[in-house]
């Protein structure tokens, strides 16, 4: 599939219901020869007006640390598990991530990064693995077929719990760091 092909069946999908209620549906924003991928829950409120992913205040945090290690925004590519966003942002329905999960994968497939970082522990468990636990393994890395994937803190999780920010700052060094070694 390509790229218009693959954003055409996003926008125009009723895979689940939240094909109902959103106003826009997020497809994903970035590079697409990134080497670099972040992957996200679900839009809030402000991506789902927007349609871009990642510009309400969780957003604007991770700008933050993508800034502190030098990595620029619109060389990485950004989506999420889903592309519509649940209703009062609960978490996402394992069928809703079932219904929407191809998407993403295809954006994979199209993309071919070397890194895959996980926001928060809903994309890990979906991404790495079910049992994953982002307190304990968060900034570890694990190989995944071709690509080399880790999990940091969703930057919303930071806005509830700032004392976090110190591990997300080390997290990030160390992907820097990785991406360094790998070029
Ligand atoms: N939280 C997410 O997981 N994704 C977004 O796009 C915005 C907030």
């Amino acid at each position: 599939m390509d790229w218009e092909t693959l954003e055409e069946a996003c926008r125009t999908c009723h895979k689940c219901a939240l094909g109902d209620t959103r106003t826009n549906c997020v497809f994903g924003t970035g590079s697409r020869t990134a080497e670099l991928m972040f992957v996200g829950e679900a839009p809030g409120e402000q991506e789902d007006l927007s349609g871009t992913p990642f510009v309400g205040r969780a957003g604007q945090l991770l700008n933050k640390f993508l800034d502190a290690v030098d990595i620029p925004r619109e060389k990485v590519y950004i989506a999420n598990i889903l592309k519509c966003r649940p209703p009062e942002n609960r978490d996402p329905l394992p069928a809703e991530e079932e219904a929407c999960i191809g998407y993403l994968r295809e954006q994979v497939r199209l993309i071919r990064p070397k890194v895959i970082v996980c926001l928060g522990r809903i994309a890990a468990m979906k991404l790495i693995k079910p049992d994953f636990r982002i307190t304990k393994e968060h900034g570890e890395w694990f190989r995944k077929g071709d690509y080399l994937m880790t999990a940091v803190y969703h930057p919303a999780y930071l806005l509830r719990d700032p004392r976090k920010k110190e591990d997300m700052l080390t997290d990030m060094k160390r992907l820097r760091a990785k991406l360094d070694e790998m070029n």
